[in-house]
């Protein structure tokens, strides 16, 4: 499809959408390409301002766009993609992207173990733990809320560092000398309640995925459980499987 049909039983601004679609598909338009104006598209298709804003608007929901304040709107390097082969952290999985983290700390204090946190963490409930409640996003895009409860001994450190700047792995295998070996993660499919819905400035209702983390240091401690959520439409989840046995 390279023209709108005034005629076709389908809207203006979804003809655009599957246009700027095919665009990307065959390469014409590259990841980082800034894509042309409301104003352009409209001239160029014969349509309204109103209407190319609209499908824009849905590729940027649906991560094939994103914008940068003053500059415009670029095409996404692909859904942010976390593999569950490798442990890797968000800042990470998003530089691997091309697109820049970053994070802002909504809070951070000591707070006491609940039961299933002990459990995961194989501490006593109520022990103290560094929490740390953040919002992470890729290119000044919300992408994910992220609740992690830190612990080893000396772990109230962490309340002077700069988490806003800094990403948690890197600071605890650089400066504290904590080497995060591997982890275990469960991944539900859900949908956004008021909170999360506010800070991630999606719609109340729109898919999210929560996942919970347990990371361990190379003595198999468990040193991180972090709960997050990310908004369902711009994050992949990958993994590879193997089969152990055939059918007999
Ligand atoms: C992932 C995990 C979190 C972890 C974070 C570390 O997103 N789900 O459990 O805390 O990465 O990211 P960073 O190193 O950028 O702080």
């Amino acid at each position: 499809m390279s023209a709108i049909y005034r005629n076709s039983p389908l809207p203006r601004y979804y003809q655009l959408k599957e246009i700027m679609r095919e665009r990307i598909r065959t390469g014409e338009w590259k990841p980082g390409d800034l894509i042309p104006s409301e104003r352009e598209l409209g001239e160029k298709y014969g349509i309204s301002r109103m209407t190319a804003r609209q499908a824009i608007t849905d590729l940027v929901n649906e991560g094939l766009f994103y914008r940068e304040q003053g500059k415009g709107t670029f095409v996404s390097r692909h859904k942010i993609t976390q593999q569950l082969i490798n442990l890797t952290g968000f800042t990470e999985d998003i530089q691997a992207r091309g697109q820049r983290p970053s994070t802002k700390v909504l809070s951070a204090q000591m707070c006491p173990a609940d039961d299933t946190t002990a459990e995961r963490l194989r501490i006593e409930p109520g022990h103290l733990l560094f929490c740390l409640h953040r919002l992470r996003l890729a290119n000044d895009e919300p992408l994910a809320i992220e609740f992690s409860q830190v612990s080893f001994m000396g772990c109230e450190q962490l309340l002077e560092e700069d988490l806003q700047q800094n990403s948690l792995y890197r600071l605890l295998e650089t400066k504290y000398g904590l080497p995060l070996m591997e982890a275990e993660q469960e991944l539900e499919a859900g949908l956004a309640g008021n909170e999360e819905a506010h800070i991630l400035k999606i719609p109340v209702g729109s898919a999210v995925l929560f996942t919970r983390r347990t990371t361990y240091t190379d003595r198999n401690k468990p040193i991180e459980y972090a709960k997050s959520v990310y908004c369902g439409n711009k994050y992949t989840f990958y993994t590879q499987m193997k089969r152990e046995q055939l059918l007999p």
